[in-house]
C-alpha cells in the first residue's frame, strides 16, 4: 500500500525538557524553576511543550496548570498519560488552563513491554490504546498517542496498533525509541514502513522520540524525519533518562545546515539555542560537556594553528555554522561598576529576565559586588547572578555569613550564619579536612539533615582568571532520592557553601523537613 504521508515543509519541535528531561537523575525542578525555562522555550519557539505528568505527583500537576496558565496561545501545551482513565482524568483537569491542550497517552508495543512488564497479548495492548486515545478525546480534540518501546516491536503488530489508535481518533503518533537501541537505516525504515503500512497515517503527523543508549538519539531523529516524520521529541542539552534524549539543538541545526538536502525548516529561533542551553544547565545543575555539538564552550574554539589560520582568512573553512546564528557570538561586554541601575535592568530585559523589585534589588546588590571584582560583567555573569538571586529568594534559610580558615598547617576552620524565614539566625563553627568539608560540616551541626555529598564538580562560568566559579552538587538523601545544588561566586569556597545550601532547601521543601528553631533567634 502506498500513500501520500504529511509532507509539510515544517518539522514540528516538541519540546520535553520539563517531562522526560526532568527524569534525569538529579535534574528534578520546581514549579518556579519550570515556569523560567517554559518562558525560554517561548522565546526559542517550540512548538509543543510537555508540561509534565499530571498523575505522578501534585507537583507535576501543579506544573502543568501553572505552565498552561503561561503559555496561553503561544505554544500547544501536552501532559503525559499512561493507557489508563484515572491519568487521563487527571491530565485533562491540570490542562484546563491551556488554550491549546494536548493529551499524549499510550503503550507499551515491545515483545518486553507486552509480555515482561503488562502481562497482555497484542489484542488487549490494541483494545486498552483505543479506548484511551477515545476516552482522551472525550476531553480535547489534539490526542497524540505513543507506542512505547516502537523500536523494539514487531513492525506488522505497530501498523495494526497504529491503525486503530488513528481510527479512535489519534491527531498524531508518536514512535518513539524508548530503550536507544534503533541505528539510523533500521529506524528510517520503520517510519517509512509506516507510511506506506497504516491506513490513516495520511490524516496524523508521526512523531518521533529518540533515546541516546547507543549515542544516535539525533542521527535516529533525523532518519525519521527523512522518511516522513514531521514532529522531533527532543530536549534541551539532549537530558533525559538514563543517556538522554534527542537534543533539540542538534536537530534543529541539523535541519537548519542541511536544508540543502533536507528541504525543511522549523519555527525555531536558533539564537536562543545558547541561552536555552544554559538556563537548563543552570537550573538542573546538568553541566554541558564542552565538546557537546552546537552549545559545548568548544563548539567553536579552534586551537590547532592550521584551523585559526584557515578561521581567521575565511570562517567557513572550518566552521560550518555561523556561531551567531546559535546565540554564541562572543558575550558583549556591556557593564561595569560604573553602570547605573537603569543600565543594568535594560540589559536584563534584553537578556529576557523579568524580575520583580525584590529580585532586582538582590542581582543589583551581587552586580556591584561583582562588579568590584571584575573590570567587566558579561551576559554569561548576569544569568549566573539572576540564577544565584532565584535560588536565594526562594530558600528556606539562606547562609548569610562565612568565615573559613585553611592552609598549611592550620586547621581547616569554617563559621557559618544562617537566616531563616522566620527571622532566626543560627551560627555554629566546625573543622574538618579542607575548607569545603568544614564549611559543610558545619551547615550540617545547625541543619542537622541526613545526607551524603555523592558530587562536586567547579566550573568558571566565561574565560578568565576573574570569572564566577560554578559549583555543581549532589546530595542524597537516606532514601536514595538525589538533590542538585548549584552557587556561584567569585570566590569558590564561597560559590561551594551556596551549592550546599541550595542542595539542602530544595530537600527540605520536597521532604517538607522542619528548619530548626531557636527561641530568642540568635544562637
Ligand atoms: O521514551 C518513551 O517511550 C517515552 C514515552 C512516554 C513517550 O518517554
Ligand atoms: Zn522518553
Amino acid at each position: 500500500m502506498s500513500s501520500t504521508i504529511n509532507n509539510s515543509s515544517i518539522v514540528k519541535i516538541f519540546d520535553t525538557t520539563l517531562r522526560d528531561g526532568e527524569q534525569s537523575p538529579g535534574a528534578s525542578m520546581n514549579v518556579e524553576e519550570k515556569l523560567e525555562v517554559t518562558r525560554q522555550l517561548l522565546r526559542l519557539g517550540v512548538d509543543v511543550i510537555e508540561a509534565g505528568f499530571p498523575v505522578s505527583s501534585p507537583g507535576d500537576f501543579e506544573s502543568v496548570a501553572r505552565i498552561g496558565e503561561e503559555v496561553g496561545d503561544r505554544a500547544v501545551v501536552c501532559a503525559l498519560t499512561r493507557a489508563v482513565a484515572k491519568d487521563i482524568d487527571v491530565a485533562a483537569d491540570a490542562l484546563k488552563t491551556a488554550t491549546h491542550p494536548r493529551i499524549h497517552t499510550g503503550i507499551g508495543v515491545s515483545p518486553n513491554h507486552l509480555q515482561d512488564k503488562l502481562g497482555i497479548s497484542e489484542d488487549e495492548a490494541i483494545e486498552k490504546a483505543v479506548a484511551a486515545v477515545k476516552h482522551a478525546k472525550s476531553y480535547v480534540t489534539d490526542v497524540e498517542f505513543y507506542a512505547e518501546d516502537a523500536g523494539r516491536a514487531d513492525p506488522k503488530f505497530l501498523y495494526r496498533m497504529l491503525e486503530a489508535v488513528i481510527k479512535a481518533g489519534a491527531t498524531v503518533v508518536n514512535i518513539p525509541d524508548t530503550t536507544g537501541y534503533a541505528v539510523p537505516e533500521i529506524f528510517g525504515k520503520l517510519i517509512r514502513g509506516i507510511t506506506e503500512n497504516v491506513p490513516g497515517i495520511e490524516n496524523v503527523t508521526i512523531s518521533v522520540h529518540c533515546h541516546n543508549d547507543l549515542g544516535m538519539a539525533t542521527a535516529n531523529a533525523m532518519a525519521g524525519v527523512a522518511n516522513g516524520a514531521r514532529q522531533v521529541e527532543c530536549t534541551i542539552n539532549g537530558i533525559g533518562e538514563r543517556a538522554g534524549n534527542t537534543a533539540l539543538e542538534e536537530v534543529v541545526m541539523a535541519l537548519k545546515s542541511r536544508a540543502d538536502l533536507y528541504e525543511l525548516d522549523t519555527n525555531i529561533n536558533t539564537k536562543e539555542l545558547m541561552r536555552s542551553s544554559r538556563m537548563v544547565s543552570q537550573i538542573t545543575g546538568m553541566n554541558v560537556q564542552p565538546n557537546k555539538a552546537i552549545v559545548g564552550a568548544n563548539a567553536f574554539a579552534h586551537s590547532s594553528g592550521i584551523h585559526q589560520d584557515g578561521v581567521l582568512k575565511e570562517r567557513t573553512t572550518y566552521e560550518i555554522i555561523d556561531p551567531a546564528d546559535v546565540g554564541a557570538a562572543e558575550s558583549s561586554i556591556i557593564l561595569t561598576a560604573r553602570s547605573g541601575r537603569h543600565a543594568l535592568r535594560h540589559r536584563l530585559d534584553l537578556l529576557g529576565y523579568t524580575l520583580n523589585d525584590e529580585e532586582f534589588e538582590r542581582v543589583h546588590k551581587d552586580f556591584l559586588d561583582l562588579a568590584d571584582q571584575k573590570k567587566e560583567v558579561y551576559d554569561e555573569d548576569l544569568e549566573s547572578l539572576v540564577s544565584e538571586a532565584d535560588r536565594t529568594s526562594r530558600a528556606a534559610f539562606t547562609l548569610e555569613r562565612l568565615q573559613v580558615s585553611c592552609g598549611v598547617p592550620a586547621i581547616p576552620t569554617a563559621t557559618v550564619e544562617l537566616h531563616f524565614r522566620d527571622g532566626n539566625i543560627l551560627i555554629d563553627s566546625c573543622h574538618g579536612n579542607g575548607p569545603v568539608d568544614a564549611i559543610y560540616r558545619a551547615i550540617n551541626r545547625i541543619m542537622q539533615i541526613d545526607n551524603d555529598l555523592i558530587e562536586f564538580s567547579v566550573q568558571a562560568n566565561t574565560r578568565g582568571i576573574d570569572a564566577l566559579g560554578e559549583v555543581t552538587i549532589r546530595i542524597k538523601d537516606p532514601a536514595g532520592k538525589v538533590f542538585t545544588g548549584r552557587g556561584a561566586h567569585p570566590d569558590i569556597v564561597t560559590a561551594s557553601a551556596r551549592a550546599y545550601t541550595n542542595a539542602l532547601n530544595k530537600l527540605i521543601v520536597s521532604e517538607g523537613k522542619e528548619v530548626p528553631s531557636m527561641e530568642g533567634g540568635r544562637v
